[in-house]
């Protein structure tokens, strides 16, 4: 028995065919095209969504040895906003994506108007473009007749969840999943169903959300000519919340914390939809039989895009894996703080217009400081987000943060990671946390693979990452780290 797990993300499509004790047999990736058509625009093309995300799963079947699938796992970027026509599938406009702070003036009217509070109690996220629902109010109000075909029910909107289905199933099914609808600022996140107020607040026509499912469910059958069967879609998650079930976080308390280009942590709290008093997020980390699973989420924009930034930006090195050779260059006594703050900072300051800075400069700092405080601010970055979630969810305190993401192979960022945190970090074995989360959610619904119990026993360490810094270094670094913040803001 086999699955397939189709990894949808901001740079590039991904494939993974797993077998069903869920080892990887095969992959393939492709990068697709950003769009940039104004500052602080970014847009994907959704024919490239499509296509690459097609390529890349026969790809990875041919590459396995064309087994038979049983199975299909979808994950993918999250709250990137399509909307397209249900009669012919065309999209009317490029995808918005995350990333892109076109809607921050609707943001900004929208939190003076007072209902920011609205906004969190309904949907647990906070008046940020980062979300699905301004994106949508903008491409209504720019897109020629968009507004009227919306409400006269012609136009379907999804996250790239939604519209891979959509486009698998060839039209027949218009759904998602419960984590993915929690990041749209639409959902009702305690009652479990699309609010009418968020929809009206907006000005949203209720008729183009999809169906909301499980993350395990029955999500449709591809299309018969795309795999040479029709195969069910069993399983859905946003990329951050298949990462959290892939690193089997199942207990309230667990966490998990992911080192692509930003950071995401997220930490399980069970059943209880915990309302943030520290400007975390309030999410949906799965759900299975109808029950959801709720977490706190920290979200912080650049993690290891501030690395591309020393290769691309500064050209102080030349591939991504040199950095911690040159930070073990770094002078002891030099104690440079960088604030990585290129597109604004994320939680917990939300701050869309903060940029970066460098403190500390003397005569003696060179690329060597420079790639060393570059790792450090990914740790002093997770340490706020700990922060947080420790004052909104006490027993955080005891947590164990595991790890994945290109960026923890990187030993010299951990070791910062759990000294900055004073806590223990775990690095799975199992690097391909995202993609096992979308296919045990897949499998688990096929009843190939077995249950979050059995499934956690599975999860295998790598290597714990202890403390070693003593607490006076620990504390005075991280104050001076809050300084910095406290300094980029106010400028
Ligand atoms: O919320 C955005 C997040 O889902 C993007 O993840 O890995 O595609 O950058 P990634």
């Amino acid at each position: 028995m086999t699955i397939l797990a189709m990894d949808q993300g901001t740079t590039s499509s991904r494939a993974l065919v797993f077998s069903d004790d869920l080892q990887v047999l095969a992959s393939g990736q492709q990068e697709f095209a950003q769009h940039f058509p104004r500052s602080g625009w970014v847009e994907h093309d959704a024919d490239d969504i499509w296509t690459t995300s097609a390529a890349t799963a026969r790809a990875a079947i041919e590459k396995a040895g064309n087994p038979r699938i049983d199975a299909i796992g979808i994950t993918n970027q999250r709250e990137t906003a399509l909307v397209w026509d249900r009669k012919t599938g065309q999209p009317i406009h490029r995808a918005i994506v995350w990333q892109d702070r076109r809607t921050a003036d609707l943001c900004a009217q929208l939190k003076d108007q007072g209902h920011e509070d609205l906004v969190r109690d309904t949907t647990g996220l906070l008046l940020d473009p980062y979300f699905s629902a301004t994106k949508i109010a903008w491409l209504l109000d720019h897109v020629d007749g968009a507004r009227e075909r919306a409400e006269a029910g012609e136009l379907a909107f999804g996250t790239v969840d939604s519209f891979l289905i959509w486009k698998l199933t060839g039209g027949r099914a218009h759904v998602t999943d419960a984590t993915n609808a929690a990041r749209t600022m639409l959902y009702d996140i305690r009652k479990g169903r699309w609010s009418e107020e968020m929809c009206r607040l907006l000005d949203i026509p209720r008729a183009m959300l999809p169906e909301v499912l499980d993350s395990a469910a029955e999500f449709g059958m591809t299309r018969a000519d795309l795999f040479g069967r029709e195969i069910p879609i069993l399983g859905v998650a946003g990329d951050q919340q298949a990462a959290t079930v892939g690193q089997a976080c199942f207990a309230p308390g667990m966490l998990k914390s992911t080192y692509g280009t930003g950071c995401f942590a997220l930490l399980n709290t069970g059943e209880r939809a915990v309302r943030s008093d520290n400007r975390l997020l309030t999410t949906i980390a799965y759900q299975l039989d109808g029950q959801p699973t709720y977490a706190l989420e920290g979200s912080i924009f650049i993690a290891g895009a501030v690395v591309q930034w020393l290769r691309d930006g500064l050209k102080i090195i030349r591939q991504a894996g040199e950095t911690q050779a040159l930070a073990a260059q770094a002078d002891a006594g030099q104690d440079i703080i960088m604030v990585p703050a290129f597109t604004g900072l994320g939680a917990p300051y939300w701050a869309p217009s903060a940029r970066g800075a460098i403190f500390g400069l003397t005569r003696n700092t060179g690329p060597a400081e420079f790639a060393r405080a570059a790792l450090e601010s990914v740790g002093f970055q997770t340490r706020d987000l700990l922060e947080a979630m420790r004052a909104d969810w006490p027993d955080a305190g005891e947590a164990v943060l595991r790890v994945d993401g290109g960026m923890t192979a990187s030993e010299p960022a951990m070791q910062f990671l759990a000294d900055i945190l004073g806590a223990p970090v775990d690095r799975p074995k199992n690097t391909e946390t995202t993609a096992q989360g979308a296919a045990w959610l897949a499998g688990f619904r096929a009843g190939i693979c077995p249950g979050p119990r059995e499934y956690a026993r599975d999860w295998q360490l790598d290597r714990r990452f202890r403390p070693g810094m003593d607490d006076g270094t620990r504390d005075q670094r991280y104050s001076a780290w809050k300084r910095a913040v406290q300094a980029v803001l106010a400028v």
